[in-house]
């Protein structure tokens, strides 16, 4: 098989063929798509990516293994392959019921980043998730600037924390952060991320009264109603 391959100014390689001979298109060498079964031989270079953007300072959930397969095989993680090296991705998690998904692990490997591939891979993220979960409330808790100029400028609104799941497991997914426990002692409903939300057409959001109102008598007319119009 005829291949060519030529360093980048980035280090990246250019090539025609992938080491896999997937061919790969000079207008677009990228592909952007849902995760398929046989993915699971992707794990290993997915945690180099996670662990990677980790260790130079990314906020990012930190997941197992096992749920990075659960995910790939739930074809709920969108990938962003050059040929037959993954170069990002974005998983989408349901929680409470399906009523909220949350996209999260969203990283771009260095040398292809600010080409629009997390754009991509967020666009690809929403389309499945309104498709599997229409009801569902899309949300997003970053302290990455490109990502929440991302989700500004796809439809997100800016929430305070009251707005976001209740459920602990979705709070799990901040435990290997370092301001974890700044998000603690403030009981869930405040740290220094951007929380927005992204409802579907149609669907009138639930605003809910943060916690310490709770706390107010039951009989008091003015603090009796969990909901607010
Ligand atoms: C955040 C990250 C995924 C962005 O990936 P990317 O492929 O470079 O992003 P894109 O090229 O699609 O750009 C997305 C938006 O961010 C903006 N952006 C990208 N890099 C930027 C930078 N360095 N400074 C300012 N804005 C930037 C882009 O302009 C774009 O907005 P626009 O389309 O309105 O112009 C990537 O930088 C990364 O992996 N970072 C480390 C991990 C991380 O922090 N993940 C977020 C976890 S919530």
């Amino acid at each position: 098989m005829k291949r060519s391959m030529s360093a980048g100014g980035n280090g990246e390689l250019r090539s025609s063929r992938s080491t896999s001979g997937s061919p790969v298109s000079d207008a677009d060498p990228y592909q952007v798509r849902r995760s398929r079964v046989s993915d699971v031989r992707h794990i290993p270079r997915l945690q180099e990516l996670l662990f990677e953007a980790w260790r130079s300072g990314a906020i990012v959930s930190r997941r197992s293994p096992a749920e990075l397969e659960a995910a790939i095989r739930d074809r709920r993680a969108v990938f962003a392959m050059r040929g037959e090296l993954l170069i990002g991705v974005g998983i989408a998690h349901p929680w409470q019921e399906d009523r909220f998904v949350s996209h999260s692990e969203m990283v771009v490997a260095r040398g292809f980043r600010q080409r629009g591939l997390a754009r991509r891979i967020k666009s690809k993220l929403i389309e499945i998730s309104r498709r599997r979960w229409p009801g569902a409330i899309i949300l997003s808790l970053t302290l990455s600037p490109e990502i929440e100029k991302l989700n500004k400028s796809s439809g997100y609104e800016p929430v305070p924390y009251c707005d976001l799941p209740t459920d602990p497991a979705f709070w799990r997914g901040c435990d290997g952060c370092v301001h974890y426990g700044h998000l603690k002692r403030n009981q869930y409903q405040d740290c220094h991320c951007w929380a927005g939300l992204l409802t579907p057409p149609g669907v009138e959001r639930d605003r809910v009264v943060p916690k310490d109102a709770l706390k107010r008598p039951e009989n008091d007319s003015f603090y009796s109603k969990r909901r607010l119009g």
